[in-house]
């Protein structure tokens, strides 16, 4: 049983923003959300997240997690003062309690399994997770035995020259025994650079504590600028599109393409260069994506092609091409087999299958029915200028180039459209409807001198 704290209330002075540090999006989620996420698989008994800066905007990122309890932090004077906020809420617990910090995203949650077990196994009055990095410039460095217990964190601004030399760094996630922990919390002092009660400080008057060294460093990147924050979404992109790749997704170039953990993809998918997929977007086999796409929150079927495109919240059925240079929005549904593109905006529109709109349409607010083609041109007038009203248009139905659908219009199935028409009143089925001046012509005409 585990009772976990993730420290979120410092302004993040670093990152220079107006938005609080641990909020700072990370693909597709926020600092402590990633946070958060991996904490899930500890399955705790409670959950505490430290507020304080822009605290109402730290709540209201994550109300969509009811178990969450926030404890206010209202001046933040350090991350030993920020876990002292916790004493009157845990006064009768006995058990452990694990604190992270709040802009530490890349941890995985196996790494917090491990740390809780050695703790455990040991009756360590704490165990704290430590990495050897390359960089260690302002971490917390952490001096061990041979035996890795610890005797020793400073922080970085309070190193020596020599002390700095040392690359094993305090990672900032730590499980302590809290019975233990509660008693040191009230005695510490401010008495460092920058006069903030320090929760390493707590660390180092408990005895023993053991260091647990994390395999792969690049899960502690703390993210304090915003330097940081582009490294670590570097990390969080390699590790999803290797993922992806051992799962039998071929991405033509990796570099230039960003995939959130969100998205699901199917086996033998291919990710062109330039192409951008975000949210809950799933893409099935087969199916070629890119170059140059946008895809949002929406769902592709199998064997599709999209090139040069942008979708999002929509659909699309199993083999239909998409693009060159097509704009799919807001609840769109395209079934099997259609073509939309080039130069083609769909918004709310549903179109049955073997529907066309190969070049030049804006269909909104539209329902196509089965084998529609839509000319060149093609636009459905859906706005009045104050409202937005349906477009109709039944199977087999074909529209002549630059056709206006004037909304609300509906037109029967196998109908014709004649090119050039503006069609403002509805239309039976099989009819033709040409809605336009007939053409007149005026033989050897010339303009007046
Ligand atoms: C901290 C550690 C350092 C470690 C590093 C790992 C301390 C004193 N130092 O330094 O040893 O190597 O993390 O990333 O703990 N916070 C509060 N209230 C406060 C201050 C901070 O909730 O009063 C929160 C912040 O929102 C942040 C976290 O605590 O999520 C860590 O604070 P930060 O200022 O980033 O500490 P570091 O300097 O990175
Ligand atoms: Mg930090």
């Amino acid at each position: 049983m585990v009772i976990v704290a993730v420290l979120a209330a410092g302004r993040g002075t670093r990152m220079k923003s107006s938005l609080p540090k641990v909020l700072h999006p990370l693909g597709g989620r926020s600092l402590v959300g990633w946070v958060l996420h991996q904490v899930r698989s500890l399955q705790p008994q409670r959950q505490f997240v430290i507020i304080g800066y822009g605290g109402d905007a730290v709540r209201a990122a994550l109300a969509d997690q009811p178990q969450l309890e926030f404890v206010e932090q209202r001046e933040q004077l350090g991350t030993g003062h920020a876990v002292q906020q916790l004493l009157p809420y845990l006064k009768d617990y006995e058990g452990h309690l694990l604190v992270l910090n709040g802009d530490v995203p890349l941890l995985r949650g196996q790494t917090l399994a491990h740390l809780l077990e050695v703790h455990q196994k040991h009756n360590n009055a704490a165990t704290i997770l430590t990495a050897q990095i390359p960089n260690p410039q302002g971490y917390g460095r952490v001096i061990c035995d041979s035996q890795n217990i610890l005797k020793q964190i400073i922080e970085d601004r309070d190193c020596t020259t020599a002390q700095k030399q040392n690359r094993r760094i305090n990672a900032g996630v730590y499980c302590f025994h809290w019975p233990q922990l509660a008693q040191v919390l009230p005695h510490l002092q401010a008495n460092n650079d920058q006069q903030e009660y320090y929760l390493t400080d707590a660390v180092n008057a408990l005895s023993p504590v053991m260091a647990v060294d994390v395999e792969d460093y690049e899960e502690i990147l703390g993210v304090n600028d915003r330097v940081q924050l582009a490294a670590a979404y570097q990390v969080l992109q390699n590790r999803i599109k290797k993922a992806w790749m051992q799962a039998g997704v071929t991405l033509i170039d990796p570099a230039s393409t960003t995939i959130e953990d969100t998205v699901e993809l199917a086996a033998d998918v291919v990710i062109e260069p330039q192409t951008h997929l975000r949210g809950q977007t799933r893409i099935g086999s087969g199916s070629l994506i890119g170059p140059g796409t946008l895809i949002e929150n929406s769902v592709i079927g199998e064997r599709v092609t999209v090139r040069y495109a942008v979708i999002s919240d929509s659909e699309i059925g199993n083999d239909t091409q998409v693009g060159p240079f097509v704009h799919i929005r807001q609840q769109s549904v395209v079934a099997d087999h259609c073509r939309i593109g080039n130069f083609v905006e769909l918004k709310k529109a549903q179109l049955g299958s073997d529907t066309k709109a190969s070049h030049l349409a804006y269909l909104g607010d539209a329902t196509l029915g089965d084998r529609v083609n839509i000319g060149a041109g093609t636009i459905t007038a859906n706005y009045d200028g104050v409202h937005k009203h349906p477009t109709h248009i039944g199977s087999g139905t074909k529209t002549g180039a630059n056709s206006v659908l004037v909304a609300p219009v509906t037109l029967g199935e196998n109908v014709t459209v004649a090119a050039g028409s503006t069609v403002t009143e509805d239309v039976p089925d099989n009819a033709l409807v040409i809605a336009r001046c007939r053409q007149v012509v005026k033989p050897n005409w010339q303009p007046k001198a």
